[in-house]
């Protein structure tokens, strides 16, 4: 038969000929960072615990129809009282380094005022439990679960004094031990998927001038929270964001769409990642908001341009863009619907995404060093036998990998990759109906399952390399 006359003329023909050329480098620099990365309110549990105040999620968690199945992170993956066991993991795994983020609730109950001692030493715990294990903390401030009890949340302009509050005087604590700070965790996400579209905590949708405000509010959190952290923590203390900027890969790799590409990254990230960057507000973005534009004041926008010492970008899906003749000098192309996706609906499969996101902020903006903060999907993880063999999720991580390591091969300062998520956990507005993790999670026993793709970046760490 056919397959089997093919093989025979391959392995006849193989025989003939000389042998194949080295395998294609695929390692990375010696001293990349690898870890695993996950947010407090997804993974702890324990929320009225040892004084945590209450958040904006739990809120919206209990509140019927909210959150699929009305699953809350009550419970979570209870890493609040088995944060040994993850750190077991990590270990097990051999990464370097692990992003976790803080419960801003456990350390100021009521988002500011005198913080809670029991909720400081948990973090203190962690983060000694970490460096004992040889692993290097990367802090997240702030991943979404705001003080209840702040009032008017985001929409209050107060609220980003009191995340730099926290920030600042949370770096201090940890900053004999903890070098590496991201402030805030991804903009467009606590901002506009919570009070432009209503899906994420607090439930809001708010007119345009509501939203640009909340969007002003967290741009300049981020930058007041920038501002106290160097003022307290230890000289030397790196700080950065972790964001998930609109990404985009030209549809054809040509200096036109080339350049397509890097303008709608610049314009479409006006009111977030390049506020930052440049320290203003586009005059595109401002006139095409007119009387919807944010109230600035004196002075926020130094504060929102504040020198970083790195970029870090959470990496998943983009758009493709292409080149046009209309004004702005390029046309975001909708996603197909044959497109490959992951489990989320959203998990639109595009690994070059990893090379043109890396390599667009790095042109547009030149930050000194970039981590990706997060990159992962979603699968369906089926247990067979007590075993996930994730395949699926391998080969979409080899593939971003791949092209990770494309733009580190052309030079772009990528510095780590932390991979999302340590384990199975409170997916959002998904609750426990979307598996992101390499370690299997039993949420009835609490049991964790290291999964193929566990194997797989082990083994992708201990070589340096893509396996
Ligand atoms: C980004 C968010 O930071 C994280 O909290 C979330 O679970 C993952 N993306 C997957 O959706």
């Amino acid at each position: 038969d056919m397959l089997r006359s093919g093989l025979t003329a391959g392995a006849g023909l193989a025989l003939t000929q000389r042998a194949a050329a080295d395998p294609v480098d695929l390692s990375f620099p010696r001293d990349f960072r690898w870890g695993c990365a996950t947010a407090a309110y997804q993974i702890e549990g324990a929320v009225r615990e040892d004084g945590r105040g209450q958040t904006n999620w739990d809120v919206f968690s209990h509140t019927p129809g909210k959150v699929a199945n009305n699953d809350t992170g009550d419970v979570a993956c209870d890493s609040y009282h088995r944060y040994r066991d993850d750190i077991a993991l990590l270990k097990g795994l051999g990464v370097n380094s692990y992003r976790l983020s803080i419960a801003w609730s456990r350390i100021f109950p009521d988002g500011r005022g005198t913080p809670n001692a029991k909720g400081v030493d948990y973090y203190n715990r962690m983060i000694d439990g970490l460096l004992a294990a040889g692993i290097r903390p990367y802090v997240t401030m702030f991943h979404w679960d705001l003080p209840a009890a702040l009032p008017g949340g985001w929409q209050n302009r107060d609220t980003a004094y009191a995340f730099a509050d926290y920030a600042g005087f949370m770096a201090k604590t940890l900053s004999d031990r903890v070098q590496d700070v991201m402030t805030v965790n991804e903009l467009a996400c606590f901002t506009d998927l919570g009070h432009l579209r209503g899906i994420h905590a607090p439930g809001l949708q708010l007119p345009p001038a509501g939203v640009n405000q909340v969007r002003h509010h967290g741009v300049l959190a981020h930058g007041l929270g920038v501002q106290a952290i160097r003022a307290q923590a230890r000289a030397g203390t790196r700080v950065g964001i972790a964001d998930n900027i609109a990404l985009h890969i030209p549809a054809i790799e040509t200096a036109e769409h080339i350049a397509a590409a890097k303008r709608a990254t610049r314009e479409r990230n006006a009111m977030f990642l390049t506020a930052i960057m440049e320290g203003r507000y586009l005059d595109s973005y401002l006139a095409e908001q007119g009387a919807a534009a944010p109230k600035v004041q004196a002075g926020d926008m130094a504060a929102i341009g504040s020198p970083l010492d790195f970029v870090a970008l959470n990496i998943y899906t983009p758009e493709w863009v292409r080149a046009d003749d209309s004004a702005k000098g390029y046309a975001v192309i909708p996603h197909i619907a044959s497109s490959p996706r992951m489990a989320s609906p959203w998990l639109v499969v595009a690994p070059e995404v990893a090379y043109w996101g890396v390599r667009l902020v790095s042109d547009l903006w030149r930050p000194k060093t970039l981590y990706v903060s997060e990159n992962g999907a979603s699968a369906d993880d089926p247990v067979t036998g007590g075993r996930v063999d994730d395949v699926d999720r391998i080969m979409y991580l080899r593939n971003y990998l791949g092209q990770f390591r494309r733009a580190v091969a052309e030079g772009y300062p990528l510095k780590g990759y932390f991979l999302w998520s340590l384990m199975d956990n409170f997916e959002w507005a998904d609750g426990y109906g979307k598996r992101f993790g390499i370690h299997y999670v039993d949420f009835k026993t609490q049991r964790r399952t290291p999964k193929l793709s566990a194997a797989w970046y082990k083994e992708v760490i201990r070589r340096n390399t893509i396996v």
